[in-house]
């Protein structure tokens, strides 16, 4: 099969944290090295096999697609639906098969990932993996004065277990900050309502270490740099070395 070939500033900047402009600029002034020699020009193309080098540094092509969006509510985190517009449908920039790690509520907004590494968005989904998730969330309604420490404990939502430790930070009035460790369904939701407020915006704004870029506009989306793919990757080894214990 014929290997895939790619523009040498889109390779360096879909795997390094250089920007389009940036690689471009980096190319042309004699930094960037292709099977040993440099190469100064910027549409030179590419195999994802071959050996790049940048400012010393061997850079590594990733071969799945790593992408994260800023969710806007009103759109479905799904594929394809027959009336909804979804999450894939405002992914422009590739036809891969590519999908949402998991699920956000239509009216939910946030740090969404899309890839097409499945093994990967399996184990940040398990919950044997515990991969954390923040949320900025607004609600109305006085909670109960002990919310943070039942958080803490696990609550009865009215599934088969009590929901794991969740941290919750109040801020100001009707404003807070929750993490959890799980993906119940409306999990966020349904853990308010326990404690008396009614959840009136959420927002993710991190998953397993990796923060929403606040430079995206609700709808807008960006592909992973090489840092932020080595993190997910690190929480989705994290269950093998617990069970090892
Ligand atoms: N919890 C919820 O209730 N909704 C979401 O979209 C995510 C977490």
């Amino acid at each position: 099969m014929k290997e895939k070939k790619m523009r040498l500033d889109k390779y360096l900047s879909s795997f390094t944290q250089l920007s389009r402009k940036e690689a471009k600029k980096a190319i042309r002034s004699g930094r960037v090295f292709v099977e040993g020699e440099p190469v100064g020009k910027e549409d030179a193309r590419v195999g994802l096999h071959q050996k790049i080098v940048w400012e010393g540094n061997e850079v590594e092509a990733e071969e799945n697609l790593y992408y994260m969006l800023n969710k806007p509510a009103g759109v479905l985190s799904a594929v394809t639906d027959k009336k909804e517009r979804t999450v894939r449908e405002l992914i422009l920039d590739t036809n891969r098969d590519i999908f949402p790690v998991g699920r956000l509520d239509k009216d939910t907004e946030g740090l969404l990932f899309l890839t097409d590494d499945g093994m990967l968005a399996h184990r940040l989904l398990s919950p044997a993996y515990h991969v954390e998730k923040i949320y900025y969330v607004e609600y109305e309604g006085c909670l109960l004065p002990d919310a943070a420490p039942l958080f803490l404990e696990g609550l009865d939502i009215g599934e088969r277990k009590i929901t794991g430790p969740a941290r919750l930070e109040l801020s100001q009035e009707g404003k807070a900050l929750l993490t959890i460790s799980e993906g119940k369904y409306h999990q966020v939701k349904r853990m308010f309502a326990r404690v008396g407020g009614r959840v009136t915006y959420l927002k993710r704004i991190s998953m397993a270490g990796v923060a929403l870029d606040e430079k995206l506009m609700p709808g807008k989306y960006r592909q992973l740099t090489a840092e932020e793919i080595n993190r997910l990757k690190k929480a989705a080894q994290r269950e093998r070395s617990d069970r090892r214990r």
